[in-house]
């Protein structure tokens, strides 16, 4: 089995006489290393795709696994627990906390368990090293500018070194420039940190820089470009 195998997913909404299916049979099989741009207009199901696959909304049918594991067999606190641990979040509007420092905000999904050890402070000045920010550790959100803020999400992102990184429209706030920067990065994240990486974008450039990129459409995934 594959580290993500996602079966014939779906997801409906509203009320029983006129569901919408935004999801319909979709299948999805990826290995760590391995990296996907999907694309598709707007409404076609990437959101509510990303929602589940990072275990923030239920399935309506079908299965998906990580690395064996199954996270909608698990209570509400067993499931928020594989989430910090499994699961990096890359947001568009990157959910920085603006009364928190660069560090401090690199190192919130460690908060979970308690304080942060110097072993994962170490790890998150190395990583903000990595995007480029060690002179900005003590920098709050407001004083940054919208590549370097989401710099600070991607470090975030990968400080308990998830299985899989979920990028909902990572690029979409940012001018020409820091998109390519941003995309670069991205795509070294795979193969430099062992994980899965999904990203969901209108950009044509970033979905073609990823080794590979499918298209939601009627609820499936189909091959794209
Ligand atoms: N919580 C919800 N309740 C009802 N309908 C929803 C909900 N979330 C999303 N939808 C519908 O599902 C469809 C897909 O939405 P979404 O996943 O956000 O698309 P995308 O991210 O591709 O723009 C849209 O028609 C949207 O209106
Ligand atoms: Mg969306």
């Amino acid at each position: 089995m594959s580290d993500l195998s996602v079966r014939e997913l779906c997801k409906t909404y509203g009320p029983s006489d006129q569901q919408i299916a935004v999801l319909d049979h979709l299948c999805l099989e990826m290995n760590r290393g391995q990296d996907l741009a999907v694309i598709g207009p707007s409404g076609s199901g990437k959101s509510t795709l990303l929602q589940i696959l990072g275990v923030l909304d239920p399935p309506s049918s079908g299965l998906v696994q990580l690395e064996g594991n199954d996270p909608f067999k698990l209570d509400e606190n067993q499931q928020a627990k594989f989430r910090n641990q499994h699961i990096g979040f890359i947001f568009q509007d990157h959910h920085l906390l603006p009364q928190w420092n660069v560090l401090e905000n690199t190192l919130l999904p460690s908060l979970a368990f308690g304080k942060a050890t110097p072993e994962i402070q170490k790890r998150a000045k190395e990583l903000l090293d990595r995007v480029g920010l060690s002179h900005r550790l003590g920098h709050l959100p407001s004083q940054l500018s919208g590549g370097e803020r989401e710099r600070v999400a991607v470090a975030r992102a990968l400080l308990l070194k998830p299985t899989l990184i979920l990028a909902d429209e990572p690029t979409g706030n940012l001018d020409a420039q820091n998109a390519q920067k941003i995309g670069q990065l991205l795509m070294e994240i795979p193969k430099e940190h062992n994980t899965i990486l999904i990203v969901v974008t209108h950009s044509l450039e970033l979905a073609r820089g990823m080794s590979t990129c499918k298209e939601l459409r009627s609820g499936k995934l189909v091959e794209a470009l």
